[in-house]
């Protein structure tokens, strides 16, 4: 089977993380973003995953070199001249989608939960109409595209409203989808949206159904969601009782779901956890404390600093009894000096911070 991944977009609302590398790259739970895809897909049969790219695609094609090795897949890339949307660049690689009658995976790149993409074949196939998109509940739905369905077909998507201003449900859009190579014929070769212009011709065709997801799922595409994200991610590790995880009988485990990689070091008199995630090669220091939060690769965190709800960015040094609170996000190589409070701060990267920041705000 084939693949698509939608990893265009400039990642601005996970900026400044994406100003040092493309979103699919970012590394969720030690792992880059796509690699989570890319993994899951090639476990559930998939053989050619096409990547749709707009945006520093030489840095991505490295890393998806040994992915492609490490999976057993064929990953190509489709590269944009302009940005085509969500719908345009699979009328771009319609010729190697189209090449057999199979039908094609489609994922947005930055959407996290249990890939379910064999069940999802089943039931697209089941139910013989040319389209699945899979649905989850939120509270929030007016930041997805919502579904709304048939009175009296099982699953049948009636309407599909995109961003909603108004309310109209809470079943939303996950951000992948199953199609026949059929549906790439509805879709012009421009700028276009699957959400706002595919989908509407499907509805009007009654070719459109939902699959609903079980168990977590979340679009990390920003700092607070990918902190949440993250959260989710570590405890269905811990339900799944995964030997991935950092044993609780280490004596710096507050709280279980944390995860270090094991090239990282940890001092002495640490309470880390709940919800923690370190990179390879970071180095924390003595009496440091941290829940809730991210630590990218080889950043430094220095003995007494106190870490919550925070991604730290790589290579970055947080100094003695420094204080990160608030959905902090500092950037690649951000120095914040010993003893200085941020609350919410967003550094860009290369930055040094050396007096407190008591409310959120961009740090240039
Ligand atoms: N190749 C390419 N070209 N990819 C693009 C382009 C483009 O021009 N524009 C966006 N993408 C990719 C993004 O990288 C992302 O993987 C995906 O398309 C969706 O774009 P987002 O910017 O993340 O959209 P969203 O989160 O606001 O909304 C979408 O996702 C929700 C679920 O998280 C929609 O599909 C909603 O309906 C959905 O509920
Ligand atoms: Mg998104």
């Amino acid at each position: 089977m084939k693949a698509l991944i939608l990893v265009g977009g400039y990642g601005t609302r996970l900026r400044p993380l994406t100003l040092s590398v493309p979103k699919p790259l970012v590394e969720f739970a030690n792992k880059p973003m796509i690699f989570h895809q890319v993994k899951a897909l090639a476990e559930a049969g998939v053989t050619d995953i096409v990547l749709a790219v707009n945006y520093k695609p030489e840095v991505m094609v490295g890393a998806l070199r040994e992915y492609e090795k490490e999976c057993g897949v064929n990953i190509t890339f489709s590269v944009e001249e302009e940005p085509l949307g969500t719908a345009g660049p699979l009328k771009l690689a319609e010729s190697v989608l189209t090449k057999n009658d199979e039908p094609i995976f489609v994922l947005n790149s930055d959407v996290i939960c249990d890939y379910p993409f064999k069940d999802l074949a089943a039931f697209h196939k089941a139910h013989g109409a040319e389209a699945t998109i899979v649905a989850t509940k939120v509270d929030e739905p007016s930041k997805y595209g919502v579904i709304v369905h048939d009175r009296d077909i099982p699953n049948l998507i009636d309407r599909f409203v995109e961003k909603p201003v108004e309310f109209v449900g809470n079943r939303i859009n996950a951000g992948i989808y199953i199609i026949n190579p059929s549906v790439i014929s509805l879709i012009e070769m421009r700028p276009t949206s699957i959400e706002k212009e595919t989908f509407p011709l499907l509805v009007d065709k009654k070719q459109l159904y939902s699959y609903d997801l079980e168990g977590y799922w979340m679009d990390v595409g920003q700092p607070k969601d990918f902190l949440s994200g993250t959260c989710l991610y570590l405890s269905s590790l811990a339900k799944k009782e995964s030997s991935a995880l950092t044993p609780t009988s280490e004596p710096f485990i507050n709280g279980g779901n944390v995860l270090i990689d094991p090239t990282a070091k940890v001092g002495k008199d640490c309470k880390i956890g709940p919800n923690v995630v370190i990179g390879p090669n970071c180095v924390i220091g003595d009496g440091v404390r941290i829940q809730r939060s991210v630590i990218l690769k080889n950043s430094n965190i220095k003995d007494h600093a106190w870490v919550k709800s925070t991604i730290v960015g790589w290579n970055s040094t947080v100094g003695k009894w420094a204080r990160l609170e608030g959905v902090t996000v500092l950037g690649e190589d951000v120095t914040v000096k010993d003893e200085i409070y941020v609350n919410g701060g967003k550094v860009l990267p290369h930055k040094s911070i050396s007096a407190n920041v008591d409310t959120p705000q961009i740090i240039m």
